[in-house]
């Protein structure tokens, strides 16, 4: 089976997944009367298992509803040495080389990954690991708060593959690696 890393994320014009409080608000600030998902939900069909830094974690666990994952949920992080016990049924901390983790993740089945988080994806790209990002732009300027990409040893092509408009204003775009 081929194995693929996809990111799934949506940012601000200035590029920020998340505001200077950290906050994620802004996500909806544009009104979506009838819940459009924006290719969420055809887009977790396809992958395996998600793959999430801790800071993102920790953020899905502060929201006010149930555990929103029916896939396996691999957490990277260095500093913990376990999950919240309520989240030890449903997530699985991992740690070390990005390759090793990939290795584990892949020989229990899982190929296709959604890989989630800024530093995590930030990670990934530093090693050429990402194949593939959805990323919808809501139009908003942050003015700061945390980066979706950080710098690269060297340029990094993608080729815009599809292009969407939802709710007519959020432009949606998903980027191929070019290899
Ligand atoms: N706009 C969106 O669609 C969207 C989507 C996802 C997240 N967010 C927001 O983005 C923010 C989280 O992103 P973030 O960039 O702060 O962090 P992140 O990628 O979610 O988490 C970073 C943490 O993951 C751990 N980690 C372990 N190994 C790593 C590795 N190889 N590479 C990277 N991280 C590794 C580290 O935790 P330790 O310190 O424990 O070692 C690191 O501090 C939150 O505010 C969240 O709400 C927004």
């Amino acid at each position: 089976m081929e194995k693929k890393n996809k990111v799934f994320i949506a940012t601000s014009l200035d590029g920020k997944i998340a505001d200077k409080e950290g906050g994620i608000d802004w996500l909806h600030s544009i009104p979506n009367p009838d819940n459009n998902d924006m290719g969420y939900g055809a887009f977790m069909e396809g992958i395996d298992a998600l793959v999430m830094g801790r800071t993102t974690f920790e953020t899905v666990c502060g929201f006010d509803m149930d555990w929103p994952y029916d896939k396996p949920v691999f957490v990277l992080s260095n500093s913990l040495n376990q999950l919240p016990s309520e989240y030890q049924d449903k997530a699985h901390l991992v740690n070390g080389s990005l390759t090793e983790i990939l290795d584990q993740i892949h020989n229990k089945g899982y190929s296709n990954l959604y890989i989630d988080g800024g530093k995590t994806i930030q990670s990934f790209l530093k090693e050429d690991l990402i194949d593939e990002m959805t990323i919808t732009i809501i139009p908003i300027i942050l003015g700061g708060g945390t980066p979706l990409f950080g710098e690269l040893d060297a340029k990094m092509e993608f080729e815009c593959v599809e292009t969407k408009l939802f709710l007519g204003k959020v432009a949606q775009n998903r980027f191929v690696r070019k290899r």
